[in-house]
């Protein structure tokens, strides 16, 4: 069977993953599964060139098809922050829970609209004859007043979903996948590789 890696080390995102791309008859391995350690300077300026960066540097050192992806949270009262640095937001080792409540803080004054947000998700794939292809989704929500629940990761517990009235963590993992950043953008890769494998 052939592989894909999908080049990260959050288990989080591999479970989310492995269910989208569970139907394309391929081996889905994270970096872990594969075996690769590698430290990978992520110094893009968006969520594309990180995404590229880590994809291409993999695909040199792994071969086949190699899916990265960037993604983070855009509050839009802080400017657009964390944005990129979502995952170095007050230091890698930092807690969600600690990171979380940071962010709530800084919204003490903002109300309604003011507390837009939302995730992005930029995936890259590196294919073996050099072309690199990338998807971008979004999903649009709100801050929460307050952190709540315990499903997903990250920054979930204080991502709002109006349309749903919860957060992104008071919902299933297929919940989630139906209307994610990640969810959305790796559907739209998904027919990207089938395309290519068909080739
Ligand atoms: P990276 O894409 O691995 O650089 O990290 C993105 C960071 O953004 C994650 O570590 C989380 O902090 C945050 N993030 C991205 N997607 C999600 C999500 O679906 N839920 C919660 N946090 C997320």
């Amino acid at each position: 069977m052939d592989r894909i890696i999908f080049a990260t080390t959050n288990e989080g995102k591999m479970k989310e993953i492995r269910m989208i791309l569970g139907d394309l008859d391929m081996e889905i391995l994270s970096l872990k599964d594969a075996g690769i350690h590698a430290d990978i300077v992520e110094d893009g300026t968006t969520f594309e060139e990180n995404a590229v960066i880590k994809a291409t540097a993999i695909q040199k050192i792994a071969g086949g098809i190699v899916l990265a992806d960037d993604s983070g949270l855009e509050v839009d009262y802080l400017g657009g922050a964390p944005g990129v640095y979502s995952a170095r937001y007050m230091g890698e080792d930092t807690s969600y829970d600690i990171k979380n409540q940071a962010i709530i803080d800084q919204l003490a004054d903002a109300k309604g609209d003011e507390r837009s947000a939302r995730f992005v998700c930029a995936i890259a794939a590196a294919f073996p004859d050099g072309s690199v292809r990338i998807t971008r989704a979004t999903i649009e929500g709100r801050i929460g007043y307050e952190i709540c629940g315990d499903g997903g990761f990250g920054y979930d517990p204080i991502f709002f979903v109006p349309e749903l009235n919860k957060t992104s963590a008071q919902i299933s993992a297929e919940e989630k996948n139906l209307i994610s950043h990640r969810g959305k953008a790796l559907r739209a890769m998904k027919e990207i590789i089938k395309e290519y494998i068909s080739k």
